[in-house]
């Protein structure tokens, strides 16, 4: 092997190195999620905004659907937000729900900050007693549902995202591998555990088509959970 080959030194073997490395390649300069990094830093908010290249995911998601419609569990300072609505197509909403009010406030005025104040509705409360709601009122569905709340409840914020879909409505969840304890049936850690009623649940409905990749990246070990909603005529079977 030669040493001084550039993508043998050490920067380029650390997951954060290649991250930075594929980001500069892929990731577009965007100063409103800079922004909202700042604020949420001077904020004193904890780092748990949505990892770059799975925010990209989300925005491509978002242009590969068409998304007009989405939904957000778990607002914080608003960058997952931002991915979001980089896909969104014209004339498109998310909405955001967020337990915390000073965290709802911060993002709302990052945002429109970033002119996305008419994109994005950012609603302060339980996250579960606006779904149960919106079910109740007969909300339209969404297009896409990014789910990445407090972990407990995981399978309820599933239950009722499938809800609020359509066949084609893709759900994401974020950290499901959490530096790989989802694969420890005893883990004592409550996110963990709902996480794997989730993943137990998610795997028995035939109206899911779903999967989980591990990613390892400038935060570590973890991972996302990617499922689409089957349409009637039980589309291509992959099961
Ligand atoms: C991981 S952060 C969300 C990150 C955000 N999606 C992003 O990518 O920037 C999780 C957020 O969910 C919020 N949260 C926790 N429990 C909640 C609940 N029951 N209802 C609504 N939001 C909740 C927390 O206050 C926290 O801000």
């Amino acid at each position: 092997m030669n040493d001084s080959h550039p993508f043998t030194v050490p920067l380029f073997r650390s997951a954060a190195g290649v991250e930075e490395a594929l980001g500069r390649f892929l990731l577009p300069a965007d100063p409103a999620l800079d922004s909202i990094e700042r604020a949420s830093v001077a904020a004193g908010l904890p780092a748990i905004a949505v990892a770059k290249p799975l925010g990209r995911l989300l925005s491509v998601l978002c242009l590969a659907l068409g998304a007009k419609r989405v939904l957000e569990i778990g607002t914080l300072g608003g960058s997952g937000a931002v991915w979001l609505a980089r896909g969104l197509a014209t004339g498109g909403r998310i909405v955001s729900l967020e337990l915390d009010a000073g965290r709802a406030d911060l993002a709302r005025r990052s945002l429109a900050d970033a002119g996305l104040g008419d994109s994005v509705e950012v609603v302060t409360g339980a996250a579960l007693d606006w779904l149960d709601a919106a079910i109740a009122r007969g909300e339209p569905p969404f297009d896409l549902v990014f789910i990445d709340a407090d972990k407990e409840h995981s399978r309820d914020y599933v239950k009722r995202a499938l809800t609020l879909s359509r066949p084609g409505t893709v759900i994401v969840v974020d950290n499901v591998v959490r530096e790989g304890r989802v694969a420890d049936v005893d883990c004592p850690d409550a996110g963990v555990q709902g996480i794997r009623r989730m993943l137990e649940w998610i795997g028995a409905r035939p109206d899911l088509a779903a999967t989980a990749l591990q990613t390892i990246d400038a935060k570590g070990h973890d991972g996302f959970l990617l499922a689409v909603v089957r349409g009637g005529d039980g589309g291509t079977r992959i099961d």
